[in-house]
């Protein structure tokens, strides 16, 4: 079982993924449900992350790049062994942030990528929670948290074209992606998406 939470920067993920990975090991066993995330979460990643997130990169391929190199790693080292192993992978970030920031935010092409994805054999997640907050909470949220990095450097315009990529994948797959508003309190976002993972896991 593959469940990922998407969003722009700023949206919560992180908060949100710890409380859903201590509901998961509730449920489910500690030993049955890991929790990583994209980019880096991988032996080695870290160069990788700041590789991506520190670096100036001059063209949008070489992101695109780098972030695939990253995803390989990560999905064929970590995700797809564990889901293999029957557990429940809780993955922040992952094939949508892609399309919603390589190809909505910086124009790269959609069919290209999705064959990308398909040739890369990534497995495509059952549960997507994309945590929807408004830009203005989103920029206000990042510029809290002190020096931005380079994708978060990019500002409102970027931001909002890689939400309204978010809401087109919403849009394309609403049986896998859920939309949370994520401009409610930390526990009343924590408790949908408690909601959303009991219908997913019911069966
Ligand atoms: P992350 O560390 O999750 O940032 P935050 O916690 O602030 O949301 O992700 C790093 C950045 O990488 C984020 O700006 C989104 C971007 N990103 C892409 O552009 N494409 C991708 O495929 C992935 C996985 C991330």
């Amino acid at each position: 079982m593959l469940i990922t939470i998407e969003g722009i920067d700023g949206a919560g993920k992180s908060t949100q993924a710890e409380k859903a990975f201590a509901v998961l090991k509730d449920s489910f066993g500690r030993e049955n449900v890991i929790w990583t995330r994209e980019p880096g979460d991988w032996n080695g990643g870290n160069l990788l992350r700041k590789l991506l997130l520190d670096t100036e990169l001059s063209h949008p391929l070489s992101e695109l790049f780098l972030f695939l190199v990253d995803r390989c790693e990560h999905v064929f080292k970590v995700v797809v062994p564990a889901i293999n192993e029957g557990k429940i992978v809780l993955c922040e970030r992952y094939t949508d942030s892609t399309l919603a920031y390589q190809v909505w935010g910086r124009g790269l092409p959609l069919e290209r990528i999705e064959d990308l994805f398909l040739w890369s054999q990534f497995p495509v997640p059952d549960l997507t929670l994309w945590l929807d907050v408004p830009l203005e909470e989103a920029i206000q949220r990042i510029n809290s948290r002190g020096r931005l990095d380079r994708i978060e450097s990019d500002g409102l315009e970027f931001l909002s074209r890689v939400r309204d990529g978010y809401l087109h994948l919403r849009d394309r797959f609403p049986d896998r992606i859920r939309r949370v508003d994520a401009s409610e309190s930390v526990d009343e976002v924590s408790c949908i998406i408690r909601q959303e993972l009991k219908i997913l896991l019911k069966d």
